[in-house]
């Protein structure tokens, strides 16, 4: 039987979406910066249910029953393709799902590059960035490796801004803890656009922080983007903390290492750090601090574990035989 497999790997936001402007297309209502990360993967295989007739999707082995995540995506490949197949979705993560580190961005941008795979499709990049789109605003920056940029005002398109290569930051994710979170991020943008008394500074700050951010990653200027990215990074916290009802996701792990990461750059080390919908911190740092860091966070702090990442490239189709 055909099965088609595809790897896209996570991506973090530096300036980030908190809000759409349409939740019914799943839009999100600003721009954002993102990086994608090479060693944190979803793999997702596709191949037709032969047994039954439903579509089918398992994530990490285990058979979800709600897939109202994945349909919209996959009615738009499926009204494209013209496939009336029902299909078996099989995904895994090889990092904690649903706890802030982008496992949606990642599942989606696998599938879409797998459908459109086993189809022979050949989508091009506005119809990926659709698909992507309807199942997780942030999916679409998943279809692009390095520094990424989707811009709202250019119907989301996502271009590069730099390779990989071209400025090989390392990426340090400090596990805060495994529990999947209780207010997915679907749900919490939209009771921050209802009740934040900050949603519309937080709107109205989007255009200079994408443009701050843009000049730092163009000059590859660390403080430049440290001071956009931890900046951006707070307002979204607050905004989430003002809406009614308050929604926290920083623990006090996620505290401690905030800290800890500002006394190793009084010592003279270049690192900053980002927080999403979850508690873990990702720290971007010029690669002769790593181990220092990680020293660091790990005696100093009750992280359960920490990831060292690069920076990653595209989705690609993988040979599973
Ligand atoms: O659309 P989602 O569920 O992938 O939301 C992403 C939200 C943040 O991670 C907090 C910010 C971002 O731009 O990635």
């Amino acid at each position: 039987m055909k099965e088609t497999t595809a790897i896209a790997h996570p991506n973090f936001a530096l300036v980030k979406y908190w809000g759409k402007k349409d939740s019914k297309q799943n839009r999100p209502a600003m721009s954002s910066i993102s990086i994608t990360v090479d060693s944190m993967q979803s793999k997702t295989k596709i191949s037709k249910n032969t047994l039954s007739n439903c579509h089918r999707l398992f994530i990490n082995g285990v058979e979800e029953t709600d897939l109202s995540k994945i349909f919209p995506s996959l009615f738009y490949l499926s009204e494209i393709s013209k496939s009336d197949d029902y299909i078996v979705i099989q995904s895994e993560n090889n990092f904690p799902t649903s706890s802030g580190l982008a496992s949606s961005a990642s599942g989606i941008a696998s599938f879409v590059t797998a459908y459109d795979a086993h189809y022979g499709m050949n989508l091009g990049i506005s119809d990926r960035i659709e698909a992507c789109m309807l199942g997780s605003g942030s999916a679409p920056r998943s279809l692009i490796g390095g520094f990424v940029l989707m811009d709202h005002n250019n119907n989301y398109s996502c271009t590069q801004i730099l390779q990989k290569e071209d400025w090989p930051v390392d990426v340090l994710i400090c596990i805060a803890s495994r529990e999947a979170k209780k207010i997915s991020s679907r749900e919490g943008m939209e009771i921050s656009k209802r009740t934040s008394p900050l949603y519309q500074d937080w709107l109205g700050s989007n255009e200079r922080d994408i443009s701050l951010a843009l000049e730092a990653i163009r000059e590859k200027n660390m403080s430049g983007l440290e001071k956009v990215t931890e900046k951006n990074c707070n307002f979204m916290h607050e905004v989430m903390k003002t809406s009614k009802p308050s929604i926290i996701y920083m623990n006090d792990v996620t505290h401690s290492c905030v800290a800890e990461i500002e006394n190793l750059r009084a010592s003279g080390h270049k690192l900053f750090y980002t927080v999403d919908a979850g508690p873990q911190i990702k720290i971007i740092c010029d690669p002769k601090s790593t181990n220092t860091i990680k020293d660091t966070i790990t005696h100093r702090t009750d992280v359960i574990d920490i990831i060292h990442t690069r920076l990653g490239g595209s989705p690609r189709i993988i040979d599973e035989n």
